[in-house]
């Protein structure tokens, strides 16, 4: 593998001071040196890591701290390929559900680790109006249209520039999605990037501007398994939400438009729950998305970024903490993983084996009129914020 190693961490001295005390007559010199050193802490290395069937070249980015934690992504759908995180023991391990080859990424899978747009979630038939004129997009989850189309933009190729500074190491993607591209109106022009930094925090800042009226909802679909153990489900895995209310939905996962309190239901995680504790329960909700796969409607929604997930495996002592400004996420505990696909060193991926955090807006807002508006317009800035940040206790 030809791996150019664009930055090398370690020590750098960036300055070195003398101090010189002159001898005066018999009085001894002293002479003192004192070296200033400052660690280019957070590194970034790009290495090919194949190429798609259409002759298109995919590179692979590696982002990696002083505190243990390693990010690899790759230009194939900005997919988040590998998140290594220390154990409460300091070892450092594999978080999230991937593969280890581009002919795995490109066959059909459950967006693992992809950027999805340019609608995530479900738009209900696949419709939407736009003034006066509807729009069609491909029903890609019958009756509805799912994570921006087939191809979306989870299996298009970004380009990428990186950038560094000290204490964060940052991959900058781009992807351009045309007029009409997947059925959405607008030549739209995304911006999706990466910095780990050194706290290990890996945030994700989503850029988009467009220059007709459009709809989007961008969101990152990694499933997280903390215990690192991919054998087992994340039954055990404890959750927290932020959200005293609900995006009910209907047998198709579309929102029923109502907003429902969670209190005395399965969905109430504002206080630390296993995953596994309530998702068995006979419930309306629970029956429609085969378990949790629906959207909380996040409190202080006025607040900017702030806390508004956490999941945690006593196991590992490993705690993920999801910040954003938006105001939905998508908790879904990995219910459609079948066991078919195949894990990295063998074995494959069963049910509820990974579960995801998708921070976004609510599903089918471009035909929920109570909904807050996922409308695009030309000379407006798409900009919002998501923070994964891994410790342990
Ligand atoms: C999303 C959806 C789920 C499922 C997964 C992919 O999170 O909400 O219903 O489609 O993607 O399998």
């Amino acid at each position: 593998m030809n791996i150019v190693k664009r930055c090398i961490y370690g020590f750098s001295i960036v300055s070195l001071a003398c101090m010189n005390v002159q001898c005066k007559g018999n009085k001894k010199v002293e002479e003192t040196t004192v070296e200033t050193k400052t660690t280019d802490s957070v590194s970034i290395a790009k290495s090919e890591y194949g190429t798609t069937s259409k002759g298109e070249k995919v590179d692979q980015y590696t982002l990696t701290n002083q505190k243990g934690m390693e990010v690899k992504i790759i230009t194939f759908g900005g997919i988040i390929s590998s998140l290594k995180v220390p154990n409460k023991a300091g070892k450092s391990e594999e978080v999230v559900i991937g593969f280890n080859s581009l002919e795995q990424y490109m066959k059909d899978n459950p967006y693992f680790g992809a950027l999805i747009g340019r609608y995530g979630n479900r738009i209900a038939k696949g419709k939407f109006t736009l003034d006066g004129k509807e729009y069609s997009l491909a029903i890609n989850n019958a009756p509805n249209a799912l994570h921006g189309g087939p191809e979306g933009f989870h299996r298009v190729i970004w380009t990428a520039e990186e950038a560094k500074s000290g204490d964060s190491a940052a991959l900058k993607l781009k992807y351009v999605s045309k007029d009409m591209e997947e059925g959405y109106p607008g030549n739209l022009t995304v911006f999706v990037t990466y910095t780990l930094n050194n706290d290990n925090s890996l945030d994700i800042l989503y850029e988009a501007t467009t220059d007709k009226k459009t709809v989007v909802n961008l969101t990152n679909h990694s499933y997280f398994n903390l215990s690192s153990d991919f054998s087992k489900p994340v039954l055990d895995h404890e959750i927290t939400i932020d959200a005293d209310k609900l995006v009910p939905v209907a047998a198709t996962l579309i929102p029923t438009g109502q907003l429902t309190d969670v209190t005395n239901t399965p969905f109430d995680f504002r206080k630390p729950k296993k995953i596994g504790a309530e998702i068995e329960a006979k419930d309306e909700q629970l029956k429609n998305g085969l378990g949790y796969d629906h959207c909380w409607v996040l409190n202080n929604q006025d607040k900017g970024e702030r806390l508004a997930a956490s999941a945690y495996d006593a196991g590992s002592g490993r705690l993920l903490e999801v910040f954003t400004d938006q105001p939905g996420i998508q908790f879904y505990s990995g219910n459609f993983l079948d066991g078919t696909l195949p894990m990295r060193n063998g074995g494959t991926y069963a049910r509820r084996t990974g579960f995801c955090l998708e921070t976004q807006h609510y599903p089918d807002s471009p035909n929920q009129k109570d909904f807050p508006t996922t409308v695009l317009n030309p000379g407006e800035n798409y900009k919002t914020t998501t923070k994964f940040k891994f410790s342990v206790k």
